[in-house]
């Protein structure tokens, strides 16, 4: 029996270390962003599937979705993985997301992840938090082409992961906190184009394409040993040199370098761009002290939103759990 109405919510993410290398078989770093989330509601409705995509001001019926249609296929997805049929519990699907699109911050993964976990619930079959990454990253396909699976899978456990496409996730054990601030460009930037541009650089060139997703994930796993036992002020330089490498491999912007710039100069301990590129978001290692100075640094070379956010240290409980389940 199915509930009068569920909700459930997904964060979004960034990443820390590694986007592009890690869809060539490189490791990556990413932790979710709870002060961004995606909302789906789900409740029975009279007017048959109905997806109210509240943001987006659009209201439409399931069945005339285009197939290309992320929400629709999600809601498929998940309804043929619990064996339902589509004429039984016909309901409403609302989402609200404060996640900016198309930035680099996971919105299309943490929707659809909001969509899997409410509808599933709602129907008397929650899932866990693998079978949620699965579903989200086959409609990561439909949209991406050729994705890592490394948004689906932090959006999913709502932890901070070391990944490496095809593998099992591992959760990052944080020994201390630190704080990032996250730099919007404003600028839409589609992870199709910017990953579809790095493979065809890659063909073109690649030897030299092959030199920087090697160097970058060797810096991933730098950064793995630096969040799991150093000091996480360490990773400044790290995110510095990660950038650069991005930059070379052509997907950075100048919206992206003036932002990357101003808080390296305002005091920032690391900036980089997080996710495909071009647009999108930024982040920038900072203290307590130089927060505010980077932050208004930020906001004066343009940034449209500056959101914090801390990762925070893993706790007792969620160590034992990560020991249990390994
Ligand atoms: O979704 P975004 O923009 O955060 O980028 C995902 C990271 C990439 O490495 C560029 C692509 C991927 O599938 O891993």
């Amino acid at each position: 029996m199915n509930a009068a109405r569920v909700r459930a919510s997904a964060p979004g993410k960034i990443i820390l270390f590694g986007e592009h290398a890690v869809v060539y078989g490189q490791p990556a770093l990413a932790v979710p962003v709870t002060q961004v989330q995606a909302t789906a509601t789900i409740e029975p409705s009279a007017e048959g599937w109905m997806i109210d995509a509240r943001d987006l001001g659009r209201l439409y019926r399931l069945e005339e979705a285009p197939t290309n249609n992320p929400l629709a296929a999600v809601i498929r997805l998940t309804l043929t993985h619990l064996n339902i049929s589509l004429t039984r519990h016909v309901s409403r699907v609302t989402i609200f997301s404060t996640i900016p699109i198309a930035s680099g911050l996971g919105s299309g993964a943490a929707v659809s992840a909001a969509i899997v976990r409410a509808l599933s619930e709602y129907l008397g079959y929650p899932l866990t938090d693998a079978e949620v990454s699965a579903l989200v990253f086959e409609t990561e396909k439909l949209l991406h082409g050729t994705p890592s699976g490394i948004d689906n899978t932090v959006i999913a456990y709502q932890r901070p992961v070391y990944f490496i496409k095809g593998q099992p996730p591992i959760p990052l054990q944080v020994a201390q906190p630190f704080r990032l601030l996250i730099g919007d460009t404003g600028m839409s930037s589609p992870t199709k184009i910017t990953v579809g541009d790095v493979r065809a650089a890659h063909e073109k060139e690649p030897e030299r394409y092959q030199q920087l997703f090697n160097t970058i994930g060797a810096i991933a796993n730098k950064a793995r040993t630096i969040i799991e036992s150093g000091d996480p002020l360490e990773l400044g330089p790290l995110m510095n040199q990660n950038h650069d490498l991005l930059r070379e491999m052509g997907v950075s912007s100048p919206e992206l370098e003036a932002l990357v710039s101003s808080a390296r100069a305002a005091g920032a301990l690391g900036a980089k761009l997080s996710g495909g590129g071009r647009g999108g978001n930024m982040i920038a290692l900072v203290t307590s002290d130089a927060e505010a100075r980077v932050r208004r640094a930020l906001e004066e070379a343009g940034a449209r939103r500056v959101i914090e956010t801390t990762v925070e240290e893993t706790t007792k409980d969620e160590r034992r759990k990560t020991k249990e389940v390994s």
